[in-house]
């Protein structure tokens, strides 16, 4: 088993990754947890294929399993779906002594451990991440949160789970879309500091070969991810790297009300965006671009948008809460696994879409 660990003092922790994993859940999670009680919090696509066993296994170790199975997509990251948790939790009779368990892609992580952070000022957890943009980004570095009508994630809090357990067999049940979805924030890691993670990701020719690497990457991803976060964990300078392609690609969610792109996918888009006009500007190295489109197309993401309202996407920048003020941050390419953060006056940005 790879194992990793996120040391950020009393709320440091442990990343395993492991093939089958889940299988024997319950053995894992009674090394790191003596009480009996356990709540798992997870979405019908995922309770469908890994629910009964993972509820089994825990119960063949003698713990008394609790499920909440909330409907999928970014609609159930809500208040009214986390007050039914909380209502839930209550029922079950949980105390600060319990464990709550996250099983499924960004949002029920999300979602989970924002209720596990706030009932009763703060219950265990831990991150049994499903979804590849999980296992690779949001169930490391603890920000947790719920989405307002107003705007995404923005009631939330940084608050670290017990442990977090990924197991790469569970992506192949996830929807491909969904898997080329994180692809995309893969391709970022590489971009931004792993040129080999970047060239093996170009040089693999099938899905099957990725999926015979998919544990390796994964354990990149998240070295790379654990390093940041080590040293910038509440997300106030050097962290703001992991940004590259996400100012302008959520711009491009919000401009199209989040339907139309999924997050890796808007990413991607952005990431290729502000490269071509960085490329152009002499900023980032010549070829950077062409390499940028290649494992884009290689990996079944869109690269190319035509922006032609800027004026709505630079309205959608500012709209962002960590656009405020005169000057703004953006994650460049000096080259490929070579990023760096740039601070520009907020006017400038049109000169990046
Ligand atoms: N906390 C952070 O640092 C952080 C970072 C990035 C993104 N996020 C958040 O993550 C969320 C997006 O996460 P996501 O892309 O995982 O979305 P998601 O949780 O909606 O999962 C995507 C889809 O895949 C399904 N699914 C997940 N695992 C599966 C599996 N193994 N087999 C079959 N189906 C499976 C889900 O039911 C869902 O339909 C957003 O809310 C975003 O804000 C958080």
């Amino acid at each position: 088993m790879k194992e990793l660990r996120v040391n950020l003092c009393e709320n440091s922790y442990a990343i395993y990754i492991k093939k089958g994993l889940f299988n024997y859940i319950g053995e894992e999670i009674k090394k790191i947890y003596n009480n009996k009680k356990v709540v798992i919090i997870t979405d019908e696509n995922v309770d469908k294929f890994y629910g009964k066993i993972i509820k089994s296994n825990l119960e063949k170790n003698d713990f008394n399993v609790y499920k909440i199975v909330l409907k999928p997509g970014e609609k159930t990251k809500s208040v009214d779906e986390l007050l039914k948790i909380y209502d839930k939790l209550l029922d079950f009779g949980v105390t600060r002594e319990d464990l709550i368990i996250t099983l499924g892609g960004g949002v029920i992580g999300d979602l989970g451990g924002f209720a596990a952070a706030t009932l009763f000022r703060g219950i265990h957890f831990v991150q049994v991440p499903t979804s590849l943009l999980a296992q690779i980004d949001s169930s490391i570095g603890g920000k947790v949160a719920v989405d307002l009508p107003r705007g995404k994630n923005l009631v939330g809090s940084f608050y670290h789970p017990k442990a977090v357990f990924i197991d790469p067999n569970m992506l192949k049940t996830l929807e491909k879309r969904f898997l080329y979805d994180g692809m995309a924030e893969v391709i970022k890691y590489g971009c931004i500091r792993d040129k080999k993670l970047f060239n093996d990701l170009l040089k693999y020719n099938s899905e099957e070969e990725l999926f015979n690497n998919l544990e390796d990457i994964i354990y990149t991803c998240c070295s790379i991810k654990k390093e940041i976060v080590e040293k910038d964990e509440k997300d106030t300078g050097e962290r703001m790297i992991l940004n590259f392609g996400h100012t302008i690609g959520h711009a491009i969610e919000k401009y199209f009300n989040f339907e139309k792109y999924t997050h890796g996918e808007a990413v991607a888009l952005g990431m290729y965006e502000i490269t071509k006009k960085s490329e152009k500007m002499g900023i980032t190295d010549k070829g950077a671009l062409q390499l940028l489109k290649k494992i884009l197309v290689q990996y079944q993401l869109e690269y190319e948008i035509n922006l032609e309202n800027k004026e709505k996407i630079l309205e959608a920048i500012s709209l962002d809460k960590k656009n405020k003020g005169e000057f703004m941050n953006v994650v460049l390419l000096k080259k490929i696994g070579e990023g760096f953060i740039k601070e520009i006056k907020r006017e400038e940005m049109i000169n990046f879409i």
